[in-house]
């Protein structure tokens, strides 16, 4: 038992906070929850892929057994958020944002939920959705991106930049001009989607879900039910992985909150796997132009970005996909545009990296082909074009560590070992390549509050209403408290992921550590002060000392020159009668200071290849990532943001794709069998390096932010380095075998 205590001590104190609740399983992720009485819903999707509903066919349904109802447009209890305006004018803002389940018979996409079984067993519900037919008035659509995005009266303007002369690449010494497409990829994170919906009379919820801002779906649902906010309740403890699909609320949320009211009973609604594809957002399919061109010694003189991502009918998705074309190398001339296909599918959204992940993926390739053209090295070319200033807005940046990052990647790859001519290279005969390619993401700092709860029995609460998705937030929240605080970090804990808890940020755009951990950082300075009063005040050794003279370390406050007069923060607080103090504290976005700097964080990613001539197969032997994320704050979990970003990448790469029936505007691969993830054995060794200097401009914390740069620019260095092994420049993901014969 002693035994058994101590590794749990060490590897809590060490490594992850909640690591050994979520491999034992006493974590409670949102559909774990278990509630008395409790029916379960189950969406049926529509068949089409537009059109309207003539008729829904229920009477066999309705009379399986097991089934407390059936909800669809027909029969769907008014929900105020659904026409708030139609009312009262002033409240548009409470419109439920996105589609809304069961408002009209409107069908916009294929796999729209069209109606809701609610049954008194999973199993039944299942099977009596299985029992619900539609009839339907079917209406022309469109779902091929490939065929519209050609079609100019199809697309909608998003933006377009120019600095310099338009399409100067023309006029180039040495220039490319070529096209990439990325296809749909969706997200597949282990947790799939669920909501637990339980009112307590008509107008309190509590809502357990999938989330990566409880906040944010407090806001949502009491918008949507016309609720005061304080009467809707949101718990999301634990996150079973999101990469930006639950950054907002899609129909299942909505759905079973009307589903639980209606049947006055706890309703709990979980997506499939074949439903996370049509209803919680993907990262949308794009198509990009690049026409790149340089002077003989590899300074760059054109850079011309034009993409095209889809969209849905019903709402507009954009994301960044050309912005790191405008500021990430130093070009004197570059023109960008951006335009979005509305297409007959449900919406796109963020999926980690949104933006440059996609930009970076054909402007990452385009430098390499570049490279290739000039005979220089396509590090070095990043060098000779290395931007000191943000050429947009000509600011410095707060830091920015990329030449670092190149050169810390290149020793560890063995980049010496590099042909530049590509397919030279063997091992055993098989074609052996080497690629890199960089990585950007925003940095920045978001408001936060968190409250902190100094016990007298010497343990530090932390609590603030964000959720951990995975990214390692509570281990990385305790480790700031612990060194803000002089304290053990076994004698702290981090809560969050309730939205009674003060107000957190959205977990997004990695920005959480940098928000919350300076909220918890003036939370600890707060508290201390609290302390330094207190013993100023009550311990008579300590009486007429200035706050100056006193030190902190391990919980004891000591007199910086005389450490033989020290107390424990446990016996101040014993000997004031204190059983706990407590501070909630607000952290403001990055101060004005801030204004006057470029925030970003940068990665360099480096891959060492095999691909058999013959089969075409990719076997993936090394990969080096190597981040400029500022001041790492644990290690460990820093690591496995990186691992698991590389993973994302090496699907974006190599397997990732959704294919849509155009005959029926359907995805015919919404499941693991046909939609590939990578798995361990397509996932290499991996080493991860942080150049781990702090920005200090950003935030106290020293952080900038790791979840995104992770992925964005792994799939452009994996194509790199098969163009190094084969020759062959392959443009449009994922690069399947065949695409190699
Ligand atoms: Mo991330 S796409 O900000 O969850």
């Amino acid at each position: 038992m002693d035994k058994d205590l101590q590794i749990t001590e060490t590897f809590f104190a060490d490594d992850r906070v909640d690591g050994i609740d979520k491999v034992t399983g006493k974590a409670t992720f949102a559909g774990e929850h278990q509630l008395a009485n409790m029916a379960y819903a189950v969406f049926v999707g529509s068949t089409i892929a537009k059109g309207s509903i003539k008729n829904m066919l229920l009477f066999e349904a309705k009379n399986a057994p097991g089934v407390l109802d059936i909800i669809y447009y027909g029969n769907c209890p008014a929900v105020p958020g659904y026409d708030p305006y139609l009312k009262d004018p002033n409240k548009k803002g409470y419109e439920w944002r996105g589609l809304k389940p069961f408002h009209n018979n409107q069908v916009y996409s294929n796999g729209q939920p069209i109606a809701m079984v609610i049954a008194d067993t999973l199993e039944r519900a299942v099977h009596a959705a299985s029992l619900v037919k539609a009839e339907y008035v079917k209406a022309e659509f469109d779902s091929d991106f490939e065929r519209s995005k050609t079609d100019e009266k199809k697309l909608k303007k998003s933006g377009e930049y120019k600095r310099g002369e338009a399409d100067a690449y023309k006029n180039g010494e040495v220039s490319i001009e070529a096209e990439y497409t990325i296809p749909i990829e969706t997200h597949n994170p282990m947790e799939l989607h669920a909501t637990i919906a339980v009112w307590d009379g008509d107008d309190k919820l509590t809502v357990y879900d999938k989330s990566q801002g409880p906040k944010n779906v407090q806001r949502d649902l009491a918008n949507n039910f016309g609720l005061p906010e304080k009467n809707v309740r949101v718990v999301t403890e634990y996150v079973g992985g999101a990469f930006g699909s639950a950054l907002r609320s899609w129909p299942h949320v909505p759905a079973a909150c009307i589903a639980a009211k209606k049947v006055k009973r706890p309703v709990k609604l979980m997506l499939t796997r074949e439903q996370m594809f049509t209803t919680v957002g993907y990262r949308p399919h794009a198509w990009q132009k690049i026409g790149i061109s340089a002077d003989k010694q590899g300074k760059l003189t054109g850079i011309t970005h034009h993409a095209i991502s889809n969209t849905s009918r019903y709402e507009d998705f954009s994301e960044g996909i050309v912005n790191v074309s405008q500021f990430l190398y130093d070009c004197p001339n570059v023109n960008t545009s951006y335009r979005l296909l509305p297409l007959d599918v449900n919406t796109p959204t963020w999926m980690r990296g949104p933006g440059p992940a996609t930009g970076c993926f054909a402007l990452e390739c385009a430098l390499d082909e570049l490279s290739y053209k000039l005979n220089i090295d396509p590090i070095e070319l990043r060098l000779i074009n290395h931007a000191n200033v943000n050429p947009v807005n000509k600011l410095p940046w707060s830091t920015k560590f990329l030449k670092e990052c190149y050169a810390l990647g290149k020793e560890k790859i063995g980049w010496q070992n590099r042909r530049a001519i590509p397919g030279e290279l063997t091992e055993d005969g098989i074609l052996v390549g080497y690629g890199m390619a960089g990585g950007v993401f925003g940095a920045g700092r978001g408001q936060a509050t968190a409250k902190g709860i100094l016990k007298s029995d010497g343990t530090l609460i932390l609590q603030s209403a964000v959720s951990d998705m995975g990214p390692g937030t509570s281990t990385a929240m305790v480790t700031i408290g612990a060194e803000a605080m002089e304290l053990p970090p076994r004698k702290i804990s981090f809560e969050l992921g309730d939205t009674d808890f003060p107000t957190g940020p959205i977990q997004g755009g990695s920005g959480t550590t940098a928000a919350i951990g300076t909220a918890i950082t003036i939370v600890c300075s707060a508290l201390k002060q609290s302390l330094k009063e207190m013993v100023i005040a009550n311990i008579p050794a300590f009486a007429n000392l200035k706050p100056e003279a006193l030190k902190y370390s391990n919980g004891i406050i000591s007199v910086a020159d005389n450490a033989s007069i020290n107390i424990s923060y446990t016996d101040l607080l014993k000997q004031c009668n204190k059983p706990e103090i407590e501070v909630v504290k607000d952290s403001a976005r990055a101060s004005a200071e801030a204004q006057k700097y470029a925030m970003n964080s940068f990665s360099v990613h480096f891959v060492k290849l095999h691909v058999y001539s013959r089969t075409g197969l990719i076997k993936l032997k090394q990969i080096v990532s190597v981040a400029d994320a500022g001041k790492i704050i644990a290690e460990n979990t820093a690591r496995s943001q990186m691992v698991g970003g590389a993973v994302g990448g090496i699907g974006m790469a190599l397997t990732e794709e959704v294919f849509i029936d155009n005959r029926y505007g359907r995805y015919t691969n919404s499941n693991f069998a046909d939609y590939h993830v990578p798995v361990n054995a397509d996932t290499p060794p991996m080493d991860v390096l942080f150049v781990n200097k702090p920005d200090n401009i950003i935030s106290p914390t020293g952080a900038k932010g790791i979840g995104e740069i992770a992925l964005v620019g792994v799939a452009p260095a994996i194509a790199n380095a098969v163009y190094n092994a084969t020759g062959k420049r392959i443009r449009q993901l994922p690069i399947t075998p065949d695409k190699l014969l």
